[in-house]
């Protein structure tokens, strides 16, 4: 089966800060592999500060797409179609000037009016009054916003007031890109979609996860952002969070929107908090130090933020715990950080050891089950089992993967997450965003793990660039008797 491309209806998409990174490097590459789903007429809006013509903006734009979007994929026709489809007007979200024209130019027609905020979270709940005051929010009308949601649960519900004084919760996106990858979804696929796994996907059979981020980038450019925020509230409360709950959730009765975030809620609910007699046994914090990654040399986070005293966290381990019944006593070991050993993300599902072995001792160790779904890179699903060695010598056995790689199997591009959580806007269609009390439910497992690292004055311990991170990561898993898998 190949993929299909559903049209959707004509729409404006006005992204409000227009000229930025996430519009250059995500967004109008993104819009412009869909265009063919357009119907017509669909205009696209840059909107900021800068005062700039359309030309200029289509000039942008242009540059965007061409460093963006892979070469054999821009062809002169479609990009000169695409420009076309792009205005500019210059708004200014503290002093209102600008919503006028904008009002002007979106005029009065019920068409679905897609308002996307990349811009800082300070400035969501002013553009959004502002977008009421000028009655531009019509019942067609959505708003898109970014993480951070918040730095902790008050300020993630003060954000949330204030874009919900204007909006309905139906009409509010709140993006967590990771949703958005197809191998993500493929959680879904793979756990719905199949008998085979969940008979055993529970504490009966399963005996951890491990959920793993890992990245070699540093700071990219983000010194002001990522000093404030740290791997626990960049990475945790939303990602890998989001992640948990996909593996950890009950069957939802539809792929309907309430019935999949309903589910998840329950999970973060489920979340056994962490306190402060814990957090010392079940959380490591991590800062890189200098080393080598991506095949370089590469400074310490402290020179790279060029401030000595951070204790920023830049790596995250946790064991984290769910209370109820299909997991009661399964630990999910969580990790993320900065300038790591390599790029991988991947969750793996390692089933408890069979019950008794009938092979003798020349069989060698029977190793666990585990079923290994690679989210990137190197996508795919690897399913390790115990096999005979074949030849002569006896029932030797060995761990050998049965193997699905995406890039083998499907011939398909990969399309970058924002194409699909995009379209999914214009549609209306909320099951790949976050609802408001799941960004509510995850700051309360988040916060009291800062309070604890604060009251336990629990220090953030140097590894150096191009690791594993700190030692304590090693040893929160291997006092339990497990490994990190290796990727
Ligand atoms: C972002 C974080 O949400 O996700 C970044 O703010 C991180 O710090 C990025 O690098 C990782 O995304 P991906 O898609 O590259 O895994």
């Amino acid at each position: 089966m190949t993929s299909q491309l559903i049209p959707v209806d004509p729409f404006d998409f006005v992204i409000f800060g227009g000229t930025g990174d996430l519009s250059e490097r995500k967004l109008l590459p993104a819009l412009y592999y869909r265009q063919s789903q357009f119907s017509e007429p669909t205009r696209i809006i840059g909107a900021s500060r800068a005062k700039l013509s359309d030309a200029e903006f289509r000039e942008f734009a242009r540059k965007a797409i061409r460093e963006h979007v892979k070469e054999s994929d821009v062809k002169e026709d479609e990009l000169k179609k695409f420009l076309e489809r792009l205005f500019y007007i210059s708004v200014d979200a503290v002093s209102g000037e600008g919503f006028s024209k904008l009002k002007k130019a979106l005029g009065d027609s019920d068409t679905i009016r897609a308002f996307y905020l990349a811009v800082a979270p300070s400035l969501f709940g002013e553009i959004s009054h502002k977008l009421k005051e000028n009655g531009l929010i019509s019942p067609s009308s959505r708003i898109v916003v970014e993480k951070p949601i918040g730095r902790d649960l008050a300020s993630a519900r003060a954000l949330n007031d204030q874009i919900g004084a204007d909006f309905g919760e139906h009409q509010i996106f709140r993006i967590d890109h990771y949703l958005g990858k197809e191998t993500v979804q493929n959680l879904m696929a793979l756990r719905f979609g199949n008998m085979l796994y969940e008979p055993l996907w529970n504490s009966a059979h399963i005996d951890h996860v491990q959920i793993t981020v890992a990245e070699t980038v540093g700071l990219e450019d983000r010194v002001t952002y990522y000093d404030k925020a740290g791997a626990l509230r960049d990475m945790v409360q939303n990602h890998i969070l989001q992640l948990l709950c996909l593996v950890a959730m009950e069957a939802p009765s539809s792929m309907d929107a309430n019935a999949v975030r309903d589910e998840k809620l329950k999970v973060l609910h489920a979340l056994k908090r962490i306190n402060g007699a814990e957090a010392p046994k079940s959380t490591v914090r991590g800062q890189y130090r200098a080393g080598a990654s991506a095949g370089g040399p590469v400074k310490g986070y402290l020179d790279e933020l060029g401030n000595p005293d951070s204790t920023t966290e830049t790596f995250v381990a946790i064991k984290a715990e769910i209370a109820n019944w299909r997991w009661a006593g399964v630990p999910f070991y969580l990790r993320t950080g900065k300038r790591l050993a390599s790029r991988v993300s991947e969750i793996v599902i390692e089933l408890k050891p069979i019950p008794h072995s009938i092979f003798g001792d020349n069989a060698g160790r029977i190793q666990p089950n585990q079923l290994v779904i690679r989210l990137q890179p190197d996508e795919g699903v690897k399913q390790w089992i115990m096999s005979k060695d074949p030849g002569p010598g006896g029932m030797r056995l060995r761990h050998v993967a049965l193997d699905m790689s995406f890039a083998a199997t499907f011939q398909e591009r990969n399309p970058d997450a924002y194409e699909r959580l995009i379209m999914d806007v214009i549609r209306g269609n909320q099951t790949l965003f976050m609802r408001r009390d799941e960004v509510e439910a995850a700051w309360k497992w988040i916060d009291p793990i800062f309070n604890a690292w604060a009251d336990s004055r629990q220090e953030v311990q140097g590894y150096t660039a191009g690791t594993w991170g700190p030692s304590a990561s090693i040893a929160l898993i291997e006092r339990d008797g497990r490994t990190w898998h290796e990727s």
